[in-house]
């Protein structure tokens, strides 16, 4: 059977299913069946998530768990997380308890300014173009009213936009550069839309503009769009206590196990083989919550991996360090998040996961979430340098394993038990339950 079709979109669910199946795979029933246990029953449930994307087949599950006892600015907070790996949610918790104890998390948001640029090519002289853009400008917010007008009610809008010479770059290459505050809203349409009309007025005005030559007035416009590198939409996590507060470790004092937790971070801000592992443990919690809350996970990750990088060399996105003997763990993100528009008004769970979060603002949104990056980090690092990881991930990769070999009940309770005191391999679990089974 052929593997290229014309007219797939137009196909309906069942056909497009049945080409897929048929020309795919070797038992074309089993894989239906596959396919279908994952719809929905409640049928106007599954016509929502249909029409989230196109060629829409089934659903696609993710666990959605949750994190207790996250004090953030004294408020406390249950956080809701969607992840496949096994040792996310119980790491947060750990971390989420361990500072609760402690002071808990200390959040403030920097910034929240967005970035938007229409990309152009003009050939001629920079000055008149300068002058064409102060010329135009007004106008150009202007023919933007009907986008913006709702958005300046309620305090948000464009904030600026510059004219940028990047002919050193490309020849001819220039840039309007547009700054947005668009509050709840990630912005991403609002942003694009602003853009496009932008790039709309700057083109057609140029071909009535006295200043240009003829030649000037073809102002090619090339791409108009929001930028995912928002280093002035930035919010702050931080820990402290005093170093004694921390307690024996594993056997470690409290000052010795500070210090190794300092210098574990200080390798991730100059070794960057180090600092991609470290950052994607932040990562671990951060795409966790977004993912809950319906918000852009490529988009959050694009701009926190950039951010990482802004002095010319890939680094740690978390700092610590002790002074006065107080030991103080922290990190700076940038976050363009929604708690409104978007999914966030339409799928269920992203609702409920919001309403668990006491219907957050933008702004308490990116502190949640920074926190959940940085309580991620903090019991990574704890258990790098006191047990190594493996011990808490196989621990946790435990019922994966099970679940791999169709443990029941009884199996899995006897062998989770057993591995309390005995160190999981993969090995080990399969020759347990070889020996339970005989
Ligand atoms: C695993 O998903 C994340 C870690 O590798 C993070 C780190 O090394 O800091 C444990």
């Amino acid at each position: 059977m052929s593997k290229t079709v014309a007219g797939f979109s137009k196909l309906s669910k069942s056909e497009k299913i049945d080409w897929i199946v048929n020309t795919y795979f070797s038992s074309p029933n089993n894989a239906k069946h596959i396919l279908k246990q994952y719809w929905n029953n409640d049928e106007k449930l599954q016509q929502l998530h249909d029409e989230f994307i196109e060629n829409t087949i089934t659903n696609y599950y993710l666990p959605l768990g949750v994190a207790p006892n996250f004090l953030i600015n004294e408020k406390l907070y249950t956080i809701p997380m969607a992840i496949e790996e096994s040792s996310v949610v119980a790491a947060a918790s750990k971390a989420a308890k361990f500072w609760l104890d402690r002071g808990g998390f200390k959040t403030t948001v920097v910034s929240t300014t967005k970035i938007g640029q229409v990309h152009f090519m003009f050939h001629g002289n920079f000055d008149t173009l300068k002058n064409y853009f102060n010329t135009i400008k007004p106008k150009l917010v202007n023919e933007a009213k009907p986008i913006t007008k709702n958005m300046e009610l309620r305090g948000g809008g464009i904030l600026d936009i510059e004219l940028r010479n990047k002919t050193e770059e490309i020849e001819g290459y220039y840039q309007l550069h547009a700054s947005f505050e668009t509050l709840d809203a990630m912005g991403a349409n609002f942003i694009n839309s602003c853009l496009e009309q932008f790039a709309k007025t700057f083109k057609d005005e140029a071909l009535t503009f006295n200043g240009f030559s003829e030649k000037e007035k073809n102002i090619e416009i090339v791409m108009s769009i929001l930028s995912n590198y928002v280093p002035n939409c930035l919010v702050r996590a931080e820990v402290s206590c005093h170093v004694d507060a921390l307690s024996q470790q594993n056997g470690v004092s409290s000052e010795a196990y500070a210090k190794k937790f300092v210098q574990a971070v200080n390798i991730a801000e100059v070794e960057p083989y180090r600092a991609v592992t470290h950052n994607k443990g932040i990562m671990n919690g951060i795409d966790a919550v977004i993912l809950a809350t319906g918000n852009d996970f490529r988009a959050v990750e694009a701009g926190v991996h950039a951010y990482a990088s802004k002095n010319g060399k890939y680094s740690s996105l978390s700092h610590a360090k002790i002074e006065n003997g107080i030991f103080t763990f922290w990190l700076k993100i940038p976050l363009a998040l929604g708690t409104v528009g978007g999914l966030t008004g339409l799928h269920p769970l992203v609702k409920l996961a919001l309403e668990l979060l006491d219907k957050p603002s933008a702004k308490e949104l990116m502190q949640i979430v920074a926190v959940a990056g940085l309580a991620q980090n903090f019991a990574a690092l704890n258990s790098l340098t006191t047990t190594g990881i493996q011990q808490g991930h196989m621990k946790m990769h435990l019922m994966n394993i099970l679940n791999q070999f169709e443990a029941n009940d009884n199996e899995k309770a006897k062998l989770t038990e057993y591995f309390k005191t005995h160190t999981v391999t993969h090995s080990a679990v399969v020759e347990s339950l070889a020996k339970l089974r005989q």
